[in-house]
């Protein structure tokens, strides 16, 4: 690999449209924040840039919806993203916007440079256009009937209700969203990246020049290279967005993929005005787009060749995208709600940041789509972060305490064993660093969490405790190495759990905080004087996973009310057939469980005659089947009575099958006389 100088470290600019959830954390922001912290620890000239993506359709849509403007929505979104990324301790060197005024400036000269220089084709096409409203429409604002499963609101890049790729023309009597008109096609001029132009060098740069991208990212670029590229448009007609900025282009924004990844830019010369172009033109940087899977083509295709067009940028030397995290077995989805929402996740675990930190990494979709479960994240959190590493640090001090007053003891002579240990420890530095430089970060931090496991058993095989007695100095040194191990920790897990290592720093005091010396037994003084132990990691208890359980449970349920549909009417009876059914009112007098049969329920029903008992499927549907009791329900009075269970059931109770597939019985909202006809 070249030696660079310097590293800029981007990350995709999220939507400002919805908070930050586990899914953009761990494909993008944590493994991101784990590299450049690493970096900076072995004192590498480094940068790590962030900020929100203010424009575009979806926000226009957000705004519309709530009846305030798209400036509102992105305040709102902005500033929840932005403080729930500083709790969580993503350590970007800053985090902006692409509504500055820095980034609206740089955006427009970067398309003015690439337009004087010719790098646009300029091309007239027919587009749907709202005359009531005066506007072209983004497709988003198109509705219709899908051609392929008949729902009447497909939208006019997609159907979601069986999730086809559709564009405008696709749909069947389209409607603008805006005003319900029917839309008119309507010519418009737009500004086209030639995409195709820039095949040939960017086959020789990706598929030849960089064979080492990972297996997912030179994948895909294949695909998209050997299909054939086309000129993409980076204009739109839409009235939010950063103008295009020459003659004729009235009414027409700069397409929000061309603004959003020139926010990388406009971020590092906000945050240094002077000093930004080394960033981002000097051959001697580095520069490394962190994204998730659905932006590769954007990072590693179509930004690489504005910023060539343009001329005086440097391209990425890498594109580590990760593929996709799902939630309990399902996609997430912030329509649905189905996600674990940063800003709710801080505030329901304060103090936790480092065990969701641990959680998405232990499972960071870097090959393959990955599950989050909660069970899982209290699994890992007891079994490992306690169990292991923190039990392991307090144990050491703990002792430390016990038998030398908190201070570092002096190391005596090695045995062969601590000599072993010594050999499995010292390699972890070159294991970690090989395996961040590779984009590994899963078992780059389970090999940190190898250093704790060795330090464990070394406590547990070594047993100073017992040795107390008879051999202080033996002690002194199985506690010296044991600290050593410790502050090795601290160092190894800085970038992964920055929290807990500051922590742990300050418990042992520990001064030295540099990558280079991991792997040392000299990082401790002796005599240097430790705090008083304390837990690293606490126990995370049954009751609060099931409440995370139960509110994704709950968010499950209100999606399929907002979705259920009714079914089908059945085929038409005729007048004769509906009179032969007999449908009563009753009061319920009693009603229990059948012993031993887990879903009947044993009603005993006043019917103003001399009273009946009907058995009914649906035991799983009441806990406490005694509520039902003094209810007016409605039954089938001439239901051919049947045997169950030994017990005759003389009609059928009526319920109503609730979006879910459960069961309510039908009550009567108005006191009737039990006895008389429903007709
Ligand atoms: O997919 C997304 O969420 C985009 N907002 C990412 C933009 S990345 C970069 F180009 F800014
Ligand atoms: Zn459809």
């Amino acid at each position: 690999m070249k030696n660079f100088k310097r590293t800029t470290v981007t990350t995709a600019l999220p939507y400002a449209n919805g908070p930050i959830h586990i899914g953009h954390l761990a494909g993008v922001y944590v493994p991101a924040d784990i590299y450049v912290r690493y970096l900076r620890l072995k004192d590498e000239d480094v940068l790590f840039i962030g900020g929100s993506d203010e424009h575009g359709v979806p926000i226009t849509l957000t705004a519309r919806k709530e009846g305030v403007t798209p400036q509102d929505i992105v305040d709102r979104y902005h500033n929840i993203i932005k403080e729930s990324f500083e709790t969580f301790g993503i350590s970007f060197d800053i985090y902006s916007r692409t509504t500055s005024s820095t980034h609206r400036v740089l955006a427009s000269e970067i398309f003015k440079t690439i337009h004087d220089k010719g790098g646009f084709i300029e091309k007239t096409s027919e587009q749907y256009y709202d005359e009531k409203a005066q506007q072209f429409l983004a497709d988003r604002y198109i509705t219709g009937k899908c051609p392929h499963c008949g729902n009447e609101r497909a939208y006019g890049d997609q159907c979601e209700s069986c999730g086809t790729s559709l564009s405008p023309d696709d749909l069947i009597n389209p409607q603008s969203t805006i005003s319900g008109s029917v839309p008119v096609k309507r010519e418009t001029k737009h500004w086209y990246l030639p995409l195709d132009q820039h095949e040939a060098w960017l086959r020789q740069w990706i598929l030849e020049e960089h064979k080492e991208w990972k297996p997912n990212v030179y994948g895909q670029c294949k695909s998209w290279l050997d299909m054939g590229l086309q000129p993409r448009a980076v204009s739109r007609d839409l009235d939010w967005g950063i103008p295009v900025p020459v003659k004729g282009a009235e009414g027409k924004v700069l397409y929000v993929w061309f603004d959003a990844p020139i926010g990388y830019i406009s971020n590092t010369k906000e945050l240094l005005p002077n000093d930004w172009e080394k960033w981002w033109k000097d051959e001697d940087t580095r520069l490394l787009h962190f994204i998730g899977k659905d932006n590769i083509v954007f990072h590693c295709i179509v930004f690489p060749a504005m910023l060539k067009a343009e001329g005086s940028y440097i391209l990425p030397d890498n594109v580590p995208a990760n593929e996709f995290l799902n939630l309990e077995g399902d996609k997430i989805s912030t329509s649905r709600n189905w996600a674990v929402w940063l800003h709710e996740y801080l505030q329901e675990f304060p103090d936790k940041q480092d065990v969701l930190r641990y959680v998405l990494t232990a499972n960071a979709p870097e090959t393959k789509d990955n599950d989050f479960t909660w069970k899982d994240f209290q699994a890992r959190n007891n079994n490992e972060l306690v169990a292991i590493y923190g039990n392991f640090i307090n144990r050491a001090l703990v002792l430390t305490h016990k038998y030398f007053e908190g201070k570092v003891p002096e190391m005596g002579a090695l045995t062969d064993y601590d000599k072993q240990t010594l050999d499995e420890f010292k390699n972890v530095k070159a294991e970690v660093e090989n395996l961040l430089d590779h984009f590994k970060f899963r078992e780059a931090q389970k090999e940190a969490m190898n250093l704790a496991r060795i330090g464990n058993k070394y406590l547990a095989d070594t047993e100073p405790w017992k040795l107390a007695k008879t051999d202080m100095n033996r002690v002194g040194t199985i506690l010296n190495l044991s600290l050593q191990i410790a502050a090795n920790l601290a160092i190894a897990f800085e970038p992964f759990l920055p929290f807990s290592s500051k922590k742990l720093r300050d418990l042992l005091n520990l001064e030295s905080f540099d990558w280079n010396k991991l792997g040392r037994i000299d990082l401790l003084k002796i005599g240097l004087q430790l705090k008083k132990p304390e837990l690293l990691f606490e126990k995370i208890e049954d009751d609060v996973i099931e409440m995370q359980i139960q509110k994704l449970l709950d968010t499950k349920k209100s999606n399929q009310l907002t979705t259920w549909k009714p079914e089908a009417i059945k085929e038409n009876i005729s007048f004769d057939e509906f009179m032969k059914m007999d449908i009563r009112v009753g009061t319920v007098l009693d009603c229990q469980k059948v012993p031993k049969a887990d879903k009947l329920l044993q009603f005993r029903i006043d019917d103003g005659l001399k009273g009946r008992t009907i058995l009914s499927g649906i035991a799983e549907y009441y806990p406490n089947p005694a509520d039902l009791i003094g209810k007016q329900v409605l039954f089938i009075a001439n239901f051919p009575p049947r045997k169950l269970r030994g017990i005759d059931s003389e009609g059928m109770i009526l319920s109503a099958e609730n979006p879910d597939g459960s069961l309510t019985v039908v009550q009567s909202g108005v006191p009737l006389s039990n006895g008389s006809k429903v007709v």
